[in-house]
């Protein structure tokens, strides 16, 4: 769906039949009845503006997961609204162009929401994106991947009692790409842009081809590149999102190519049940098929945008955030359980700080902020993640790392940070802080 001034979406959240096998229907969550969810798209400058009804039998609440909107519009858990009840959405949307999502995020089940279905892509353009003339139209692909589990009859299970693992987060044995359990899609022989969300509970995916060796990573989370950057194979935590740029103008029609995960072993020593594919599984996700030639009539330029480096000495001060395992095997920040109404961080608007993300357990974690953006300083570990060079609002840190992150604040009022493993965050990884 797209917005302009003229147009109210609706939304509702609502139990579906939708048909992820061919031979029976599935029971899921929808926005619309159906799956994938809509994919929003937005000119910056404009204003978005859309009613939601909660149709489930809990309170429920949506979140826009790396906009930059007024805290009463964030989707807070502490702002759920109740079954049956209607949230207007309104906001002008002033960033810059971007592929970000839009999820559920009630406290303690947002993991079990979106698994069931309960996200979709939110894509932000703007006219210095236009200008680079990047694969656009049916050549720009959202692709959202997740890993899940179905039994014989075809039903979506979410925790599985034989595996008490299932608390450090959820790993599943079917990757759907929207959906859609191993899918292709015919394509031309010329330039695509896939725009790639990681939607899962859990799984961090090392994504590459068969059948290309290189490809360009234009985007991370929050916008473009100041370059494209020519990779072979890029690592995609939960929640992360990455645009490429991928050319199929050398191969033949009849071909295939494969997107794949290499696997990833973000954990070093868990014991994982044998029931499900390990974190360094490698599984094929997808395949496109070159069904037709193309006169390619878009470009990949060599400067993309600018971004301005932020400087550790423009930062007033530095915080850290520890992760961590307590007592009870609870994953938590600071040692401190969840609470939603505690201000855990008071920060100054407009200032800049950094924050020092310590990880010290064997499990790496996904760290998210709502209402900012922000660029990766450094990181203690030994990994050169291609995708710290861009603007982010989530960023993996891996086992006993440290990562300095640098971030201004720009947006008043209380939002969250929290490490987007699902079932970490529904713990108690999770904390507010004020911009004030
Ligand atoms: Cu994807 Cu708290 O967000
Ligand atoms: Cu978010
Ligand atoms: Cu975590």
């Amino acid at each position: 769906i797209s917005f302009s001034k003229t147009k109210k979406a609706k939304f509702s959240s609502q139990k579906s039949l939708v048909q992820i096998y061919t031979d029976k229907p599935t029971e899921v969550l929808t926005f619309r009845g159906m799956l994938p969810n809509p994919t929003i798209r937005i000119k910056r400058g404009e204003n978005f503006d859309l009613e939601f009804t909660n149709r489930l039998p809990q309170p429920t609440i949506i979140h826009w997961h790396g906009l930059i909107v007024p805290s009463v519009m964030d989707g807070h858990p502490k702002d759920v609204i109740p079954a049956n009840k209607t949230k207007h959405y309104h906001y002008k949307v002033d960033q810059s162009a971007g592929t970000f999502w839009y999820h559920t995020h009630p406290h303690a089940r947002t993991g079990k929401e979106i698994y069931h279905g309960l996200s979709g892509f939110y894509i932000i353009e703007d006219d210095e994106e236009k200008r680079l003339n990047l694969p656009s139209g049916e050549f720009d692909l959202p692709l959202s991947i997740q890993d899940r589990r179905f039994d014989e009859n075809r039903k979506l299970f979410y925790k599985d009692k034989e595996v008490p693992q299932d608390n450090n987060g959820v790993l599943g044995d079917v990757i759907l790409v929207n959906a859609t359990p191993f899918p292709y899609k015919n394509v031309k022989n010329r330039k695509y842009r896939l725009r790639i969300l990681n939607s899962s509970s859990v799984r961090t995916y090392n994504l590459a081809f068969d059948g290309i060796e290189e490809f360009a990573l234009i985007a991370t989370d929050a916008g473009l590149l100041e370059a494209p950057l020519m990779v072979k194979n890029v690592i995609v935590s939960v929640a992360e999102r990455i645009d490429i740029v991928i050319d199929f103008k050398d191969k033949r029609i009849g071909d295939t190519v494969t997107l794949k995960n290499l696997g990833f072993k973000e954990v070093s020593n868990l014991k994982l049940h044998p029931k499900y594919p390990d974190f360094d599984a490698k599984m094929d996700i997808m395949q496109f098929h070159i069904s037709e030639k193309a006169e390619d009539t878009s470009s990949l330029p060599a400067k993309l945008v600018h971004i301005p480096r932020m400087k550790a000495s423009e930062a007033v001060r530095t915080r850290t955030i520890t992760m961590e395992m307590i007592a009870g095997g609870l994953w938590t920040l600071n040692r401190k359980p969840y609470d939603m109404y505690r201000i855990d961080e008071r920060v100054k608007l407009g200032t800049t700080e950094i924050w020092e993300l310590k990880n010290s357990v064997h499990m790496g974690h996904p760290f998210h902020m709502h209402g900012v953006r922000f660029q990766v300083l450094d990181r203690s570990g030994k990994i050169d993640f291609p995708t710290d060079k861009g603007w982010k609002d989530t960023v993996l840190v891996m086992p006993f790392e440290t990562v300095r992150i640098i971030v201004k604040f720009t947006m008043p009022g209380l939002f969250l940070y929290h490490c987007h493993i699902l079932e970490h965050e529904d713990q108690a990884m999770m904390a507010n802080f004020f911009v004030e």
